[in-house]
């Protein structure tokens, strides 16, 4: 098992990631948390509950409140968090109750949103159930739901008290979500850690293959990657925003296929080819690294078509939240393992960058 401290002026807490933790859940909270409150809650997904929940609830004396948010992104929000907290205020919920978020990332960012603002606050751990949640989305406090107007809009820093990455749970995951979670460890490696970089490059059958202690070390080295970046700026004023890295034209994607088309880490794989172009053509990497990179994004594919047109695309990065001016905000690799916020993309360089991504995208498909 893996051990990973999150340590901000807000929060320190651990982040534990191996087998057979789900079994063993109950002591592990109390030890967490002091001792387990009255009432404890769980929030999950029907789906989930059915595959996983007689494991979670094996190790409590007494059964935790089971609450339900249906799969997909539309349930991520507001009326969700109402229902949600009223369930909770009619079940006898109150300042001391836990909450356990025991899911994927929608559960995750629900349910810390829910555990934020109920009664002002209530203490909540993450179990998260996808590979994605467990690398990236339980770790470091950012909760919240969408708004008609766009993804993430209505949110709260809120750190859990613990989180529990079962990766046993990963064993039920379709193939497509577990390849999509893997785009984030190859975002990781690129910005910030060479050794996975290449672990994943050599290992990318056992990996694939959902060998135990692949698995294990790319998850560990995934969470460990964020946990130091969060530790060191958990408001994203600086550093944080490298975690970014392929998200300027992943987010225009999603945006542009209107979220359906593709999960969230195959926009990211192609975010970070167009990318990995920008970094090529300011001479931040190597023509060799950045085929080097490249082969290693297309091996834990295959990453989806790509239908929307390059001028619709561009539009699409306009309205990212983090940009400023008329500029694109960028984060380049600078060689591999290493990575630097750029502010000043232009259009024409952006544009060239996504045409150079369609055409690969084109290629790649054959
Ligand atoms: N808070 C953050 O810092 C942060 C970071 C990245 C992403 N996110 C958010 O995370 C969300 C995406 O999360 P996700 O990719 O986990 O998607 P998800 O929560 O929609 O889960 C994907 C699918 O997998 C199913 N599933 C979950 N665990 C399973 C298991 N063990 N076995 C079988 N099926 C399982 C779910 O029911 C769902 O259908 C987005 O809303 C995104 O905005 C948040
Ligand atoms: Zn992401």
């Amino acid at each position: 098992m893996q051990t990973i401290r999150i340590d901000t002026p807000s929060a320190k807490y651990s982040i534990f990631a191996g087998y057979g933790l789900l079994e063993t859940l109950a002591p592990r909270i109390e030890r967490a948390v002091g001792r387990l409150p009255r009432r404890v809650f769980v929030l999950t997904s029907p789906e989930i509950w059915a595959l996983w929940g007689r494991s979670l609830q094996q190790s409590f004396a007494e059964a935790p409140v089971v609450l339900f948010l249906p799969a997909g992104e539309r349930h991520k929000n507001l009326a969700s968090v109402e229902r949600l907290t009223r369930e909770m205020a009619r079940a006898g919920g109150d300042r001391g109750s836990l909450l356990i978020a025991f899911g994927g990332g929608i559960v995750g960012d629900v349910g810390g949103f829910v555990a934020a603002v109920f009664m002002r606050g209530i203490p909540y751990v993450q179990v998260p159930t996808t590979f994605l949640a467990q690398v990236d989305s339980s770790v470091g406090g950012k909760t919240g739901v969408n708004l008609p107007e766009g993804k993430n809009l209505v949110g709260a820093f809120h750190h859990p008290r613990a989180v529990f990455a079962d990766l046993g749970v990963l064993g039920t995951l379709p193939d497509r979500e577990l390849r999509a979670g893997l785009m984030e460890s190859v975002k990781a490696g690129i910005i910030r850690d060479r050794a996975l970089v290449r672990f994943m490059e050599e290992h990318a059958r056992s990996v694939l293959k959902r060998d135990p202690k692949a698995l294990e070390r790319v998850i560990g080295a995934s969470i460990r990657m964020k946990a130091a970046v969060v530790n060191q700026d958990e408001r994203e004023s600086g550093l944080r925003m490298i975690l970014n890295f392929g998200h300027t034209v992943g987010h225009a994607l999603e945006q542009a296929t209107g979220y359906k088309a593709m999960l969230h880490g195959e926009a990211v794989g192609w975010g970070m080819v167009a990318a990995l172009y920008l970094a090529r053509r300011r001479g931040t990497i190597t023509g060799a690294q950045m085929e080097r990179l490249e082969k290693l994004i297309y091996r834990y594919g295959p990453l989806p078509e790509l239908k929307a047109r390059a001028g619709r695309i561009v539009a699409a990065t306009a309205g990212d939240k983090k940009n400023v001016g008329g500029m694109r905000r960028f984060v380049l690799p600078d060689g591999i393992g290493a990575s630097q916020v750029v502010e000043d993309v232009t259009v024409a360089e952006l544009e060239a960058a996504v045409r150079y991504m369609l055409a690969r995208a084109g290629e790649e498909l054959g």
